[in-house]
C-alpha cells in the first residue's frame, strides 16, 4: 500500500537484513526498522516493532533465512545446530498466531538442505500473504453492501501482513469501488492497534471512519448503526473456534444477541487443523505496564509514557481470546468465504 505516493510493504528482506515499518511509532512517526541478524528479528516480533498474524508470520520466516546465512559457514553439526536453537527462539517470541508457527518450520526444513533455499522458501511465504490477503479483499467485498457501516477490531489491515491486509482488504476494495461505506474503529486497549493503526491506515486511503471506545460496541449495535463486523484471526483451529485480539469475542457475542453478521477474515496459512477446539490455544498474556501505562505524544510532538491508572495497582494483560465457532457467521480465505463448521472441505 502507498504512504505518501510511495509503495510500501509491511516487511522484506534485502541480503540478510529485514526491513520492517516501525509500528511502535505510528501513527506518530514512519520510521523503517533495519534487522540485521535473527536474535534482533525475534526482538522485533516480541517487542511488536512488526506485529499482525501475517506480519510476525513473515518476519519469524525471514528470522529462520536470516540464521541459515549466520550459520552457513560453520560445519555441518554446527550448523544443524544453529539453525535449530533459531527455530525454539523464534517460536518462543510470541505464542498465538499460528503464521509464526508455519513459517518458521517451512523455512527450516528448507534450512536443512541450504541456505539458499530457506531465503527461497521465506520469500516465497511473503509473496504469497500478499497474494492471499488480496484474495481475501475480493472475496470479502461480494459481502459488504452499498452503504454499509461496518465495525472492525484491532488492526487487521496491511500493517498485520506484508500488504492488503485481512479485515481491512475487503474495506478497501469497497470504498475504491464507491460503495459509500463507513467504518467503526475499535480503539483495543491497551495497545491501541485500532486508535493508532488501523484508522492511520483508514485515512491514509480515504475511507471514511470513526474511532469509537471498545465499550461503545454494543450500544452501536442496539441503534442499528452497525450492519456487519469484520476482524481478523490469530489462530483458528479444526472446529472453527478462532483466536484474534482481546475484546473480540464480547464483540461477537453482541454481535449474536442484535443478529449482526460477524465475519473473520483471514487466509489459510492462519488455521492450525492439528488443534481441535479453542481451550487449547495459547493465550499470550504481556505485561502489565501496557495497561498501566499509554504512550502518546506531547505538545511538542514528542512520543511520551504516561501512567494512566492508579498508582500501586497491579493489571492483567492477556493479549488474545477465543471466539466460539458458533458466533461466526463465515471466514473469508483466499480460497473463498466458508462457514465454520466447513472448515475441513478447504484442507
Ligand atoms: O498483538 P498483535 O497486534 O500482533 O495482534 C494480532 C492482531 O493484529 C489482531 O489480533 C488481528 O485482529 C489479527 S492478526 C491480523
Amino acid at each position: 500500500m502507498k504512504v505518501d505516493n510511495k509503495y510500501y510493504q509491511t516487511v522484506w528482506m534485502e541480503g540478510t537484513s529485514i526491513y520492517m515499518i516501525e509500528q511502535n511509532l505510528l501513527p506518530f512517526e514512519f520510521k523503517i526498522f533495519e534487522s540485521k541478524n535473527y536474535l534482533q528479528t525475534c526482538d522485533a516480533i516480541k517487542t511488536m516493532i512488526v506485529r499482525g498474524a501475517g506480519g510476525v508470520g513473515v518476519s519469524a520466516g525471514f528470522a529462520m533465512a536470516q540464521a541459515s546465512i549466520e550459520a552457513s559457514n560453520l560445519s555441518k553439526e554446527k550448523y544443524n545446530n544453529y539453525v535449530y536453537t533459531a527455530l525454539k527462539n523464534i517460536q518462543a517470541t510470541r505464542p498465538t498466531a499460528q503464521n509464526l508457527f508455519m513459517a518458521s518450520d517451512k523455512v527450516y526444513e528448507k534450512s536443512l538442505i541450504s541456505s539458499e533455499e530457506a531465503i527461497l522458501e521465506a520469500q516465497k511465504i511473503a509473496k504469497e500473504d500478499a497474494w492471499a490477503s488480496k484474495k481475501i479483499g475480493e472475496y470479502g467485498n461480494e459481502i459488504i453492501k452499498p452503504n454499509s457501516k461496518i465495525a472492525t477490531h484491532c488492526n487487521a489491515g496491511w500493517l498485520a501482513f506484508v500488504d492488503y491486509g485481512t479485515a481491512l482488504s475487503p474495506i478497501y476494495k469497497a470504498n475504491k469501488e464507491g460503495k459509500n461505506i463507513f467504518v467503526w474503529v475499535d480503539e483495543t486497549r491497551p495497545r491501541s492497534q485500532g486508535a493508532r493503526l488501523t484508522a492511520w491506515e483508514l485515512r491514509n486511503e480515504n475511507v471514511p471512519h470513526k474511532i469509537i471506545a471498545d465499550n461503545a460496541t454494543a450500544h452501536l449495535m442496539s441503534r442499528g448503526e452497525i450492519d456487519l463486523i469484520i476482524t481478523g484471526a490469530d489462530r483458528i483451529v479444526a472446529n472453527g473456534d478462532t483466536a484474534n485480539k482481546i475484546g473480540t469475542l464480547e464483540k461477537a457475542i453482541a454481535a449474536n444477541y442484535y443478529n449482526i453478521p460477524f465475519y473473520i477474515a483471514a487466509p489459510t496459512s492462519t488455521f492450525d487443523i492439528k488443534t481441535k477446539t479453542g481451550k487449547d490455544i495459547i493465550i499470550e498474556e504481556r505485561s502489565e505496564d501496557e495497561i498501566l501505562y499509554q504512550k502518546g505524544v506531547n505538545s511538542d510532538n514528542k512520543i511520551e509514557k504516561i501512567l494512566v491508572a492508579s498508582p500501586g495497582s497491579r493489571a492483567f494483560n492477556p493479549a488474545f481470546d477465543v471466539t466460539p465457532a458458533e458466533l461466526i457467521t463465515g471466514i473469508i480465505t483466499e480460497k473463498g468465504i466458508i462457514k465454520p463448521e466447513n472448515i475441513s472441505e478447504i484442507f
